[in-house]
């Protein structure tokens, strides 16, 4: 029988279904999310036959994950995937969920190593780091749309690097391209690999602990993730002075920041000897991007 909003036992379509999800989901977006999970538990996508009727098992499902909803928890998690770029990604409750300014970033990073390429006139591999790779949104991402790169995604958190792995897992041949490891920021990465990295990019924590963030956030999403330390920076600091070391001498460093934090961080590169400091915009037009060569 099952419990929930529907009986299991229910002769309804998925058009029936439709409605009564999103006139039961208190969200913003009711009928965008309700028509996402539909999707997801019957596997219709876009016009599809909506007047086809659930099956009990699909029933069960959709309970399980309406309740999901209701109890706050964000829809990406309970979906269990997520739209990044061009990859379906899952996601779940150990990793941040790979945001829109992130996609972002990682044009600007994409366009960086097709430059590269064309620039150095080269059949080698570009080395890419992504250093905290969460569900591995940017490494992947980066793996999947450039031609002739070796990405090396790491992070600190076990779990992380597992759903990397997994997300590396449909990626198909692409996959070869990508190195997966664990540990604390360059720490991770193989030794023979100092000053050969052409591209270093992070979207690391870099919230203060003491900001306030919307209770979907800051309930359900790994604060691991997303508080750097007191001053929020510490971070960012810290991978504009290690980055040195390990970028190649042409190489660039990209780090994902909040527009607060763009002056100084790229007052602190430029103070570091950085050339060609940028602050780049996100779809706000918000300074969500520091792009900085390495120093000579
Ligand atoms: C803001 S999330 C970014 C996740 C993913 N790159 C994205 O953009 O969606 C930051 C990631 O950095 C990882 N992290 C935090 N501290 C770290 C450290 N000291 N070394 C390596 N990774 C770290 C976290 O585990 C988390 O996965």
């Amino acid at each position: 029988m099952g419990t929930g909003l529907f009986s299991t036992d229910a002769s309804l379509s998925w058009k029936e279904l439709l409605a009564e999800t999103a006139r039961n989901l208190s969200v913003d977006n009711a009928e965008l999310e309700a028509k996402w999970i539909i999707e997801e538990v019957s596997g219709i996508t876009g016009q599809g036959d909506y007047l086809e009727k659930a099956k009990p098992i699909q029933l069960d499902r959709l309970n399980r994950l309406i309740e999901r909803r209701l109890t706050g928890e964000p829809l990406q998690y309970v979906l269990g995937r997520w739209q990044f770029r061009e990859l379906d990604m899952f996601v779940d409750k150990r990793v941040l969920i790979p945001r829109p300014e992130t996609e972002v970033l990682v044009g600007y990073v994409i366009e960086e190593c097709r430059n590269k390429k064309v620039e150095f006139e080269t059949q080698m591999d570009l080395n890419v780091a992504d250093l905290g790779c969460g569900s591995g949104a940017i490494g992947l991402s980066i793996a999947a749309e450039v031609e002739g790169v070796s990405v090396w995604c790491s992070d600190i958190s076990e779990e992380a690097v597992s759903v990397t792995r997994a997300n590396l897992a449909g990626l198909g041949m692409a996959g070869q391209k990508v190195s997966i490891s664990q540990g604390f920021w360059f720490d991770a990465l193989p030794e023979e690999l100092l000053g050969k990295f052409d591209v270093i990019v992070s979207n690391p924590p870099y919230i203060g602990n003491e900001e306030e963030l919307p209770l979907e956030v800051s309930e359900w999403e790994p604060s691991s993730s997303l508080r750097a330390g007191p001053l929020g920076t510490e971070n960012l600091s810290f991978l504009l002075r290690k980055s040195i070391e390990w970028l190649a001498s042409d190489g660039t460093l990209f780090l994902e920041l909040s527009p607060m934090q763009a002056d100084e961080m790229a007052q602190e590169a430029r103070y570091l000897g950085y050339r060609e400091v940028k602050l780049r915009l996100d779809l706000a037009e918000k300074e969500r991007v520091l792009v900085a060569k390495k120093p000579l």
